[in-house]
């Protein structure tokens, strides 16, 4: 305190607040003890003072800095539905029992040469999985699709390969990528080589990027009636790993998959009710070869069985 203010404290204040000391202490039920207390408190509410400012920072930094993270993280684990759908288990527990015939006496694929519309019409709705040989070599995705023809096309055409909130699914499987811009930022020898493995799916349902897309395929197939049903996507997946585990699709129509590079090894199994009629098999199918599966009734899952050999293909829906 400098010297004029304790001047005017001793002159001035400490004779007032005296006093008013000595006039409180007239009361009898009031001691010198009580006027420390009270003294004391006085103090302790300057502490919760400081605690409201300190409260209030707090609060504005939570809205400021803190709502705007969690937010980002909900939209994140939002943005799972498209790793794991996050109503899988509902769809499981709620979809109907199977009549086992369509799968009671498959032992494996119905493997059949290239054909004409007319000639596939028989099998094109059969619950049979189905490999047409040699059926989409001639496309020209078989030549021009690749790893880097994809990134290009969507550096050129994506609006922001770091968002994982459109409608676009992203499925990483195994690999540590969560976003498209992950997929096409790896280093060249990762992408080339899989020298540390990946493996991804991912639907292209921006138009600008579908429709360069299937410039380099027919959508429906040649072999398909023209007038199926068709969606406004399809998927690529690609690389060299290990892709999905066991699992029903929740899909509207059939599946038809074309293996425009590499080979790729299935697994199907029944539903777990018609297990004890059906068998589980597996088998292989090779670039050129085009599969069709009732991915809504078979269990499914994918494997690249060859270390390093890259895998990609285009899948869409028909029904
Ligand atoms: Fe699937």
């Amino acid at each position: 305190m400098s010297r004029k203010k304790n001047k005017i404290f001793e002159e001035v204040i400490r004779p007032e607040l005296d006093k008013i000391h000595n006039e409180i202490l007239k009361h009898p039920e009031i001691t010198v003890a009580d006027l420390y207390d009270a003294y004391k408190k006085s103090l302790e509410s300057e502490d919760s003072r400081e605690n409201i400012i300190f409260s209030a920072i707090g609060m504005i930094f939570f809205i400021v800095i803190a709502v705007p993270i969690v937010n980002y993280v909900f939209a994140f684990i939002l943005g799972i539905r498209c790793f794991i759908p996050n109503n899988y288990v509902v769809w499981e527990a709620t979809r109907p029992i199977a009549n086992c015939a369509y799968c009671q006496h498959v032992r494996g694929p119905l493997i059949l040469p290239n054909m004409t519309r007319e000639e596939f019409l028989p099998y094109a709705y059969s619950p049979q999985p189905i490999i047409i040989k040699n059926s989409i070599s001639h496309w020209p995705a078989g030549k021009l699709l690749n790893y880097n023809y994809l990134k290009n096309l969507y550096s050129k055409y994506k609006d922001d390969l770091n968002s994982f909130s459109d409608e676009c699914q992203f499925l990483n499987f195994k690999s540590n990528f969560l976003i498209l811009r992950d997929l096409f930022e790896m280093p060249p020898e990762r992408a080339e080589n899989g020298t540390e493995p990946w493996y991804v799916g991912f639907s292209n349902c921006q138009t600008k990027i579908l429709n360069e897309l299937r410039k380099l395929y027919p959508v429906p197939p040649h072999f398909l009636p023209a007038d199926t049903e068709i969606p406004s996507h399809d998927y690529i997946f690609m690389g060299y790993d290990d892709g999905a585990n066991m699992h029903l699709d929740y899909i509207p129509r059939l599946m038809w998959q074309a293996q425009l590079r590499g080979n790729k090894t299935w697994t199907l199994a029944p539903t777990p009710e018609c297990s004890s009629i059906c068998d589980q098999f597996t088998f292989y199918v090779e670039s050129g070869d085009a599969v069709l599966i009732d991915t809504r009734i078979w269990y499914h899952g994918t494997s690249i069985k060859t270390k390093k050999q890259f895998s990609l293909t285009i899948q869409s829906e028909y029904g």
